[in-house]
């Protein structure tokens, strides 16, 4: 781990919507509770012609827009934003680099955060290296899309490996940054009573689903050529998928987590098209304003063909335009191997897991139980649930931003809650089987209607192995 914190970020893409949704807001709640380090200066940059006033006013608007009004003080805000300057710089012009390097000293540490076209990086990265901005105490963070393929990503890679090794580059999942994601290891690996339970022997099968309500949102340049598959599944599911179906780690640090998180990634077979659905909302096209048979929804049933989870399938399934936006994973346990109620005519469900993500974070045990009764008609049996209220057990815990835990750790140095190299290039290469078994199936997306659960499609695929989604 790489200890020193940092005393320059360096924000690229300053004014784009990222920028203002998440990152001024999530250092902004960084800064008020002390966080950053006080001399950190955040220099922003983007093509556009600003002075420092400017980006200044900027911020201000940003802040009041996007953090939570119980948590906004305007004096606070004046304080974080003291913290900014702003230098425009075409990216492709790398003279515009020189300037940069007269306010920032590398030497005392600089992080370098990249919300940008990912078309920009290799043209960015060279100019900061021209303008001796990637020396030993330099960071680099980078924001999805990293590619579209193996091929396109493994290119990025290596335009930023050029620059920076490994052990300084943090590519950013933002789903690692929140909080539940991370609860997943603490559930996994802090209590005594799963673990023994967390395999095939015990577990039939995994759901996790991330169901959103929102449509393309003027995204629609970007989301069209990538669609659910790579924008949602490439990377933020299967980091789920990870850290649930992962061995335990021989400690909570970066090389140990993503050591097991790889191995997991590694050993996902390829899918075949027959294991997939692909959907596209009504509406789509007119939103977007063209034809296209890119797809909104995908469900899909993957396998890690390794010891622990041998036969136990990970049903996939996201989608925009659903009819809730929720993000759980189901563990749906086995039934008891023989029931000594059934002669007393009752009958047992098998035991769930449910952890919810978001909006609601929160963690449910199905149980059985009996209902009360003097069971003259013999005895009845219920679900009844073991409920984990996360919110409500830490109420006095300000539930924060993905962002803020990243750019903590970004300026602080850890890279435990980022993506490596070798994982990233292991989720394209099995969503590049994905991919290439749709196209030579010939599959094309099924449309649906916006605000239902996608294409009937997908429960039939679920239905034939006796799973149900938990809608
Ligand atoms: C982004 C995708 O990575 O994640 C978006 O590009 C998606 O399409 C978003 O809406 C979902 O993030 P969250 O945190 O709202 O679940």
């Amino acid at each position: 781990m790489i200890a020193d914190k940092v005393q320059t970020l360096l924000l690229f893409g300053a004014t784009g919507d990222l920028a203002r949704r998440m990152l001024l807001p999530s250092l902004y709640g960084l800064d008020a509770d002390g966080l950053l380090p006080p001399s950190l200066k955040i220099v922003a940059t983007a093509r556009t012609d600003h002075d420092d006033e400017a980006y200044r006013a900027i911020a201000r608007k940003a802040l009041a827009e996007h953090v939570p009004a119980d948590f906004y003080a305007p004096l606070m805000a004046e304080r974080f934003v003291k913290r900014l300057s702003y230098i425009p710089l075409d990216a492709k012009d790398s003279k515009g680099f020189a300037k940069l390097a007269e306010r920032i000293d590398p030497a005392k540490g600089l992080a370098i955060f990249l919300s940008t076209a990912p078309t920009l990086f290799e043209p960015m990265i060279e100019g900061l290296a021209a303008a001796s901005l990637t020396g030993p105490k330099v960071r680099m963070a980078l924001e999805k899309p990293l590619g579209s393929d193996l091929q396109s990503s493994c290119e990025i890679n290596d335009a930023v490996a050029a620059a920076f090794p490994e052990q300084r580059t943090f590519r950013i999942d933002h789903y690692l940054g929140k909080e539940t994601v991370q609860n997943l290891l603490a559930l996994r690996f802090a209590n005594v009573m799963f673990e023994p339970l967390w395999n095939s022997t015990h577990i039939d099968h995994v759901e996790i689903s991330v169901s959103e309500t929102i449509g393309l949102e003027g995204r629609g340049d970007y989301y069209d050529g990538a669609g659910a598959l790579r924008d949602m599944v490439q990377n933020h599911m299967l980091q789920l998928l990870a850290l649930v179906a992962m061995e335990p780690p021989s400690s909570y640090d970066a090389t140990a987590v993503r050591d097991e998180k790889v191995k997991v990634l590694r050993s996902l077979r390829p899918a075949k098209a027959s294991d997939v659905v692909t959907g596209q909302y009504d509406g789509y096209a007119e939103e977007l304003g063209r034809a296209s048979d890119i797809e909104t929804f995908v469900a899909l049933k993957a396998h890690v063909d390794n010891w622990r989870w041998a036969g136990v399938p990970f049903w996939l399934r996201t989608g925009k335009n659903l009819p809730e936006r929720r993000t759980e994973i189901v563990i749906q346990f086995k039934c008891v191997p023989y029931s000594i109620f059934a002669t007393r005519g009752a009958t047992t469900q098998p035991n769930s897991l449910v952890i919810a993500i978001q909006p609601d974070e929160n963690i449910q045990l199905q149980l059985m139980a009996k209902t009360p009764g003097l069971d003259r008609d013999g005895i009845r049996l219920r679900e009844v649930p073991l409920n984990l209220g996360l919110a409500n057990a830490f109420a006095d815990h300000r539930r924060r931003i993905a962002y803020e835990r990243l750019l903590l750790d970004l300026i602080e140095g850890d890279p435990t809650l980022f993506v490596r190299r070798d994982e990233v290039e292991a989720q394209w290469q099995w969503i590049d089987g994905v991919r290439q078994a749709l196209g030579e199936a010939k599959v094309q997306p099924e449309s649906y209607a916006a605000g239902s659960w996608g294409p009937s499609a997908a429960r039939t695929l679920t239905k034939k192995s006796g799973v149900s989604w938990d809608d």
